[in-house]
């Protein structure tokens, strides 16, 4: 049986490691993991710059909305949600009534490291530097923290140092 009987959603800027540590997570707690931008394009049949590209990122937000509504029935799940669910107000009530919302942060540089080499991420399209995903994160600061229970920052910590930090706030022992 699931350590948790709750969702734990994992949320935060692209490369903040919501990824490693969900899988972590899932190990520590034998929950599910859900990535959401896999099944996103999953159940799309076609990956995430070809969602943005024929359908606009509109579309996509409206996919990650109907999605996240579909978790509250998956419970206890550890999701590791797209890098954008918090620019609608809906999703983040949607996240609120399904369990704890654990935002990890990095700093700029951190996050260029970790995606410069990846081309999966539209919304960094053309746009693959340290001065704009430092804009784009501040512009996307106050939803980030309005949004979360818990907010852990990564930098210069292991996987299993953040994992412990998050079950230590949401008190799984
Ligand atoms: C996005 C983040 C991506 C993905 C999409 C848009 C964003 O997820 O959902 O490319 O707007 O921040 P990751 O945070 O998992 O990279």
């Amino acid at each position: 049986m699931a350590a948790i009987d709750f969702n734990l959603m994992l949320i935060g800027f692209m490369g903040t490691g919501k990824s490693t540590v969900a899988s972590k997570l899932k190990q520590m707690l034998q929950a599910e993991q859900i990535e959401m931008d896999a099944l996103i394009a999953e159940e799309a049949g076609m990956s995430i710059p070809d969602i943005f590209e024929k359908f606009g990122e509109s579309h996509f937000r409206d996919l990650e909305t109907e999605m996240l509504r579909k978790f509250k029935e998956k419970r206890p799940v550890i999701v590791s949600c797209g890098g954008g669910v918090v620019l609608r107000d809906e999703n983040i009530e949607i996240m609120k009534g399904q369990g704890k919302i654990v935002l990890l942060t990095a700093t700029p540089q951190t996050v260029y490291e970790r995606v410069k080499d990846n081309g999966d991420r539209p919304v960094l399209n053309g746009n693959m530097n340290v001065e704009y995903i430092s804009e784009l994160m501040e512009k996307r600061k106050l939803r980030y923290e309005m949004a979360a229970d818990i907010v852990i920052a990564t930098d210069g910590k292991t996987v299993d140092e953040i994992c412990n930090e998050i079950l230590e706030s949401v008190k799984v022992k």
